[in-house]
């Protein structure tokens, strides 16, 4: 008789991701999907050249662990100009497997068994796991509706002497909310003290809107000593598939990060970094996408603004939530579910980021989608 081996899960209350579950049914019921955090329209076909033009060239083996020097080099360039911080690209710049990768990389490089790590809920579902399979304790501080602002006193309440990191977003998903200058001087100021390092998920960078700037912790001079800041390439290109983004951090830091990079990846698609070094000589390609994107925010906006839904314009990412306090009482993943098989739209329920899945009566759209795409959502939006 062949019998399994007994399981003993690291991570006994993960189940499959929300994202996943609602993908599925709304396949299943071919509905207009705007819970998935990726474009439904093509990259620039220049980009798709110069991958395809890398690989004719031969560009096939293995990259270096670190990435190729001049992705590295160009992007230790944009970050000098844009936030005026400089990252060598020798030593503090790494091509990643997508920011996941990045994240689950400096998690496992830097917290230890009973470590703390604080983390802003609603969250990215991606921290807590990586948390805890390295036997790390999450400590939450909550947000609430409808701002999500940042109660920093409260914030200071939770650092304790186990604190080992604390892990930002901005611009936030799932709520669309940016940081503040005067938020980054906040931490800067509590954390300044401390040995806590910062984990900044940056994946929107470029995806920012109405003028604001992006306050990456790398425009913090005492931040940025403390911080590893991921970005990822499939947010900024329309190209989620690739998961491809890259990582900065101060020199000791990323030493100890590229000591699990190298060992849980080792590289990233080399065709793809040649494309990129390229593609990233033109700065018109990242420095407007802030203005592309509004555009599909406002479009959306405009065509519900006459429904039942609340909203605040969301401020960055991909991302716009809407309160549907005034049209029912069901809890927000029932509302999901009702409006895949009944109006055929998807969305993704807001209490899934949330602290025990508390119901803030808030539901997440993807515009980045076609115009078509966000006109047919707005249709049935408008109905309900
Ligand atoms: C806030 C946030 N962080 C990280 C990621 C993961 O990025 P990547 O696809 O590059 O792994 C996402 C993707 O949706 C995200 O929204």
């Amino acid at each position: 008789m062949i019998t399994a081996p007994t399981v003993n899960s690291k991570l006994p209350d993960v189940k499959t991701t929300i994202f996943t579950v609602v993908g599925d049914l709304a396949r299943k019921h071919d509905a207009i999907d705007l819970s998935q955090g990726f474009p439904n329209f093509e990259a620039d076909p220049e980009l798709i050249e110069l991958v395809s033009k890398a690989m004719r060239n031969g560009h096939n083996q293995y990259a270096g662990m670190k990435g190729l020097p001049e992705l590295r080099e160009i992007l230790s360039d944009k970050i000098k100009k844009l936030n005026g911080h400089h990252y060598s690209p020798e030593n503090e710049i790494t091509i990643v497997a997508g920011a996941t990768q990045a994240i689950y990389t400096a998690i496992t490089a830097f917290i230890n068994a009973g470590d703390e790590v604080i983390v802003l809920k609603p969250a990215y579902d991606c921290y807590e796991p990586a948390i805890k399979i390295n036997g790390g304790l999450t400590v939450h501080v909550e947000l609430d509706a409808p701002d999500y602002e940042v109660d920093w006193e409260l914030f200071k309440t939770k650092i304790t002497a186990k604190t080992k990191m604390v892990i930002i977003n901005t611009p936030h998903n799932p709520i669309g909310r940016i940081f503040s200058k005067n938020d980054m001087l906040r931490l800067q100021e509590i954390l300044r003290s401390t040995n806590i390092i910062l984990l900044s998920d940056e994946v929107y960078e470029h995806i920012i809107f109405d003028g604001e700037i992006h306050q990456s912790v790398s425009r913090f001079k005492d931040l940025a000593s403390r911080s590893i800041i991921c970005s990822s390439f499939g947010k900024t290109f329309h190209v989620t598939g690739w998961k491809i983004g890259y990582c900065v951090a101060p020199q000791e830091l990323m030493h100890e990060f590229q000591k699990v990079h190298q060992f849980n990846v080792f590289c990233v698609p080399r065709p793809v970094q040649h494309a990129l070094a390229t593609y990233l000589e033109k700065e018109h390609h990242y420095l407007e996408l802030g203005a592309f994107y509004q555009k599909k925010r406002d479009f959306f906006l405009d065509a519900i603004k006459d429904s039942r839904f609340k909203f605040t314009p969301s401020q960055g990412s991909f991302f716009q939530i809407l309160d549907y306090s005034e049209i029912t009482d069901e809890k927000d993943d029932e509302l999901v579910r009702r409006l895949i098989l009944e109006h055929k739209l998807a969305s993704i329920p807001v209490s899934e980021f949330n602290l025990n899945y508390r119901n803030d009566k808030m539901l997440r759209f993807c515009f980045a989608k076609k115009e078509e795409t966000l006109q047919q959502a707005a249709d049935i939006l408008n109905k309900i």
